[in-house]
């Protein structure tokens, strides 16, 4: 039997029950409640304690520190899996067996070209264009190359479009890189996989072969694994709701890429190195930190809406950052970060407010030791995350309990006036 929420409405005395089930309770049937001002609603700017969708696909447990896809946690699979067999499993609920990644493999290197024609929109960009901003309108051009995703509610229409989504995605995010230094576009490689073939797109020079140290390949294997899905996250949610109106694969995850772009999101990662940069030295961190406490700057990389233990992510990515700068040689900025960690687990102003390295604390140093600017760091947020997107949206599309997204508002502007003609104002 369903626990039962009692409420009584204390102006009237009316007395109600309502059914709480998984831990929630259905906000419509707060309706039954007439209060002044008509019908009760909640209020929660920013969803901070609404449940949107049931949703199989990730387990955050927030204050014990565990992700988990589809059940299996995030530290077996970083350790274990590949990107794609990853991605498999956040699509269909289970680990593939050989032949059925073998297959999916096959299929994702077979969609890794662009369209020719995508090659004169990228064109169209100015030479410093942020490459967030061409991932974003290229991920939505995508549409007019395959309208046939339009036919989502079609299982095979919707599992063909993901599939050229997840391959496409590194070769678009490669040729924006590209673009910005004016090199010539480096076309898929079939030989490769899906990591090391990106890693041979951003970076290949005139040499025939690319050849990239295996660990430095599997670094960006485990990053993918970490950043592939995160629940009902500013994306995710954007996602879901651009799809909610009826839209295709591409044009959510195009507002996806937006959503991931901004400083508080994906692109605390790019925000972090520039923390580091200006800080510059070990010396002057408590200078930094006494800016945080005064409220003057936040500590990029530093707590979450759902984490209030170390981000299980970012403790994986530290042990990746010791394996990267054994290759790379260390940066000198991971002096400097690891001294704000230092504040960050012990100074009170953190502590009290739960406030742990995130997943994008970290991750910033080891791209910029893999050889990326700054402004890619959230690209290579994005491309994994793509297959969490596309997870999201296609258990949206076939949920039958999902609407079209209308949050309520609170009205807080004049009643109604009459217009005041322009001479009498
Ligand atoms: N530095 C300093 N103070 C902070 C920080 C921070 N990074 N994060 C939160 N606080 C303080 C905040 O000022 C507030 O203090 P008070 O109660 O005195 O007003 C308290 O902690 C609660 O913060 P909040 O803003 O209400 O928390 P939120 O859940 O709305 O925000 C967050 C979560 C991730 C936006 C926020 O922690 C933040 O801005 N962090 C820095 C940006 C960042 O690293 N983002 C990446 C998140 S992980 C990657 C991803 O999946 O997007």
């Amino acid at each position: 039997m369903a626990d039962l929420l009692q409420i009584t409405h204390p102006g009237s005395g009316t007395e109600r029950e309502l059914a709480i089930t998984d831990a929630t309770i259905r906000a419509t049937e707060l309706r039954q409640f007439v209060v002044e001002g008509g019908p009760l609603a909640t209020y929660d700017p920013g969803y901070v304690n609404t449940a949107s969708c049931r949703s199989s696909i990730t387990y955050i447990d927030g204050d014990a520190g565990i992700l988990e896809y589809r059940g299996y946690p995030i530290e077996q699979l970083a350790e274990s899996a590949s990107f794609l067999e990853v991605a498999w499993l956040l699509l269909n609920g289970e680990l593939p067996n050989a032949s059925q990644l073998a297959e999916w493999e096959q299929l994702i290197t077979e969609h890794r070209m662009l369209p020719d024609k995508l090659k004169t929109v990228l064109a169209g960009f100015p030479y410093d264009a942020h490459p967030m901003t061409i991932l974003m309108a290229s991920t939505a051009a995508f549409y007019s190359f395959y309208p046939d995703a339009q036919n989502f509610t079609d299982p095979e229409a919707r599992a063909l479009n993901i599939a050229r989504l997840i391959a496409k995605m590194p070769t678009l995010a490669a040729f924006a890189y590209r673009k910005g230094k004016a090199k010539p576009y480096i076309a898929p490689d079939d030989a490769y996989g899906y990591c090391h073939n990106f890693l041979a797109m951003l970076f290949k020079q005139a040499e025939r072969r690319y050849h990239a140290d295996e660990r430095l390949i599997r670094a960006v294997e485990v990053l993918f694994i970490l950043h592939a899905d995160h629940e009902q996250n500013c994306s995710t949610s954007a996602v879901r709701s651009v799809a909610s109106s009826g839209n295709d694969l591409y044009t959510c995850v195009s507002a996806g890429v937006g959503a991931l772009h901004g400083p508080l999101h994906g692109g605390a990662n790019e925000a972090v190195l520039k923390m580091l940069r200006e800080i510059g030295t070990v010396e002057r961190v408590p200078e930094f930190i006494e800016g945080v406490k005064a409220g003057r700057v936040r500590m990029m990389g530093f707590g979450h809406r759902v984490y209030k233990n170390y981000d299980p992510r970012a403790r994986v990515i530290k042990k990746a950052v010791d394996d990267v700068f054994e290759i790379t040689g260390v940066n000198p900025l991971l002096e400097v970060a690891q001294e704000l960690e230092k504040y960050g687990l012990t100074d009170e102003y953190f502590v009290s407010r739960r406030l742990y390295p995130n997943v994008d604390f970290y991750s910033g140093l080891i791209y910029e030791a893999l050889g990326f600017p700054p402004e890619m760091f959230t690209v290579l947020f994005a491309v994994p995350r793509t297959a969490g997107w596309a997870a999201q949206y296609q258990e949206f599309i076939t949920d039958p309990e999902q609407k079209i997204a209308r949050p309520k508002q609170i009205y807080t502007g004049y009643a109604r006036r009459d217009y005041v003609p322009l001479d009498a104002r």
